[in-house]
This record gives C-alpha cells, structure tokens and sequence, in this order.
C-alpha cells in the first residue's frame, strides 16, 4: 500500500507574508520562536517580519543563528531559546536550513531528548511538533511543506533524515514570492535546481506514485519556463511566484517519499565537506539523468515534453536522451561551477562513492546502482 499525506496548509501570494500575525492568532500562538539566520537578516526580512509581528501585538523570540547544513548542536542550542523565552510556537523564516532547524527544535521540545536519537529508523517521533509557519525566503527546498528535516552530525561526517511522519510537518506554510526577489543569482540557481531534482527524481524514482507524478511535472514545467527569468531578472514577480510554487509542488513530491542517486550524492557529500546542497544538486543532477534515463525512457521522455522540448515524432529513446540534454543545457545557462571548485578530488571518490551507495535514498534510483555505477559518475563530474 502507498500513500500520501499534506497536514500543511498551503497559503500563497504576492504579499502574504502580511497575514502572518492572523495566521500565528488561528494558530493560538502567543509567543513565537523566528527561527531565521544572518543572511535573511542582512536582507532585511527579519526587520519586515518583526514589524508584522509588532502591529498585531505580537510578542516572540528571535533564534538568529542557523547556518547552512545545520548541526545538532544548533537545534540543541534553538531549543534551549524556545524554552528559555517560553515560546509557544515557530516561526521558520529561510531556506532549507531555517526551516529543517525549526522543524528539529520542535522535535526536541515536544518530545525531548537530543534530535540525534530521532534519526530516521530509530527512536520514533510521538509527539505532534508546537505549531509552525514556514516562510521560505528561496525557491528550493521545499522544506516548507516536508516531513522531513535534514540535519548535520560532524562527529559521524553524515547528514541524517528525521521525520517521515506528518507529526513533523508545518502547520502552515507562508508563500510570499516577495520574499525571494533580492535572492541573488546564483542561489536562486541552485535552490531552484534542487527543486527541479526533486521533481525529477521522484517522478522517475521505482516507487513513484500517481499523486507525486503529477506534482512533480508540473513543478518541472515551471521550472523549465521560469527558472532562467528568474535568474537573469530577480524582481520578475511572475517568475518567482512559479518557482516559488515548483518548489512547493516538488516538496509534495519529496516529501512523502525518497529521492534517487542524485540526492544520495549530494546529501553525503554535504556532510563530509560543508557546501551548499542546492549547488551539489545542481551540479550532480545532469551527470545521474545521464546515467538513468535508461531505467525508465518513457519517463524520461515525458520530462523532456515538460521541459517544453517538441520530441513528437522521435523514438522514446532519442526524447529520453533529449530530457538528459535539456537539463544539462539549463544548468550551464545558469551558470553552475563545477564540483572540482569544491577542493575535493579523485582520492576522495571512493570514499563519496561509499557514502552515496550507503545512503537509504539509493534504493529509489530509476536504475540499479552499484559502487562502481557512484564512482564513475564522481569521475565524470571531476573531469567536467
Ligand atoms: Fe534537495
């Protein structure tokens, strides 16, 4: 039996971030934990958020210090605010990292413990999470609407899954395109590309469901038409509300489910070196469609129709091999560096290969995957 399951409701449009203080009200949330970090700061959108809050007389407490690919220490240290100040809810204002941080403060205040036991498969989460409003300030990850938060181990070198129940999940997710307007270009790249592989890889992965597959292809026809404007003109409104709502679509996709290769890849790597996960996914996703399309052409052959491709006439194959050049040919339009610019190199192949083949996302991948299958793609990413 498969299923899927949206506990989040979904607001959106141009300018909502000003219902917050209703929404946080109808909520019953008196004193809210803004879980945000320095960048969104820097962007003013903390001040814009705190201006909201004051007009509706609304207390909280700002956590203003998550980082990319968050730690466990940083959700210990979030918690201990939501408790310090007395918190009655939160307030999730970023990208992936803001909203995952807040989704393990939640974890850990209203089940206790250290969010390192709830790592997916041990210790199961019983307790539904204090209300939660994510306001992604990206177009990318789709956090806002998961059930899922990705934290960092340092001790181990891994990131972990916590979640996959909808005891996790946001109560309300607050898309305001506005928000994204002064995100520059290249994060709206990555993030943007890491929404379109999780639209890809659920849509192709073994497991794959009716309800996903339509989310998920139509998150990559936005992300086919939009992505580039977005990119080349930050303040294109209409660009960024259908990003804003690819991202969305390809959250419910991923987060219900699993992912493929490209997410085995990019989530490791993540936790052995500190980089951005929207640019591993952007970089590593041509070189594992490459790879793929073999495992499902027909699949593939659809992406590229979604992609705005005109592949009528040609052999399922050829359009399969059409999807694998019309991704490859967005990523160097937005100008993605390769994975060399990280500092890794072929020493480190066998190890990352290790990692990715070890990691639970691998089971999902369209074509069957071996040790040999990661390294080869390293390879090819390296020399690229
Ligand atoms: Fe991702």
């Amino acid at each position: 039996m498969q299923s899927w399951e949206q506990p989040t409701a979904v607001k959106h449009g141009i300018g909502c971030l000003e219902n917050l203080g209703e929404e946080l009200m109808r909520l019953g949330v008196r004193k809210p934990l803004v879980v945000t970090d320095q960048g969104v700061k820097a962007a003013g959108l903390l001040d814009r958020v705190q201006a909201i809050l004051d007009e509706k007389g609304i207390d909280r407490a700002v956590f203003d210090r998550v980082k990319g690919n968050p730690p466990v220490e940083l959700v210990g240290e979030g918690s201990q605010a939501y408790l310090d100040y007395g918190c009655d809810g939160l307030v999730a204002l970023g990208g992936g990292s803001s909203m995952d941080t807040a989704k393990a403060i939640g974890v850990e205040v209203a089940n206790g413990g250290c969010i390192l036991e709830y790592e997916y498969g041990h210790k199961p989460i019983e307790k539904r999470i204090p209300p939660l409003v994510t306001i992604p300030t990206t177009a990318g990850t789709g956090s806002e609407v998961t059930l899922w938060a990705v934290i960092t181990d340092p001790k181990r070198r891994i990131k972990f899954n916590v979640g996959g129940t909808p005891l996790i999940a946001p109560h309300v997710a607050l898309i305001d395109p506005v928000l994204s307007a002064t995100l520059p270009p290249n994060l709206t790249a990555w993030t943007g590309l890491d929404a379109l592989s999780h639209a890809i890889e659920c849509y192709t992965m073994t497991y794959a469901q009716p309800i996903t597959d339509a989310v998920a292809l139509l998150a990559i026809e936005y992300i086919g038409k939009y992505l580039r404007r977005a990119f080349a003109c930050g303040k294109d409104m209409e660009a960024r509300y259908k990003m804003a709502m690819a991202a969305t679509l390809a959250g419910m996709a991923y987060g219900v489910d699993s992912a493929g290769a490209v997410h085995a890849m990019a989530q490791t790597f993540g936790g052995y070196i500190d980089v951005h996960h929207g640019y591993l996914t952007a970089v590593m996703l041509p070189v594992v469609m490459e790879y793929n399309w073999m495992g499902n052409p027909e699949k593939f052959a659809r992406i590229a129709w979604a992609m705005g491709e005109n592949v009528a006439g040609l052999r399922v194959e050829e359009a399969a091999k059409v999807a694998v050049r019309t991704v490859a040919d967005l990523v160097n339009d937005l100008e993605v560096p390769p994975l060399s610019s990280t500092g890794v190199t072929e020493k480190d192949i066998p190890i990352l290969a290790k990692m990715a083949f070890d990691d639970p996302q691998t089971v999902g991948n369209p074509r069957d995957l071996d040790l040999a299958a990661y390294e080869k793609m390293y390879r090819r990413l390296l020399a690229a």
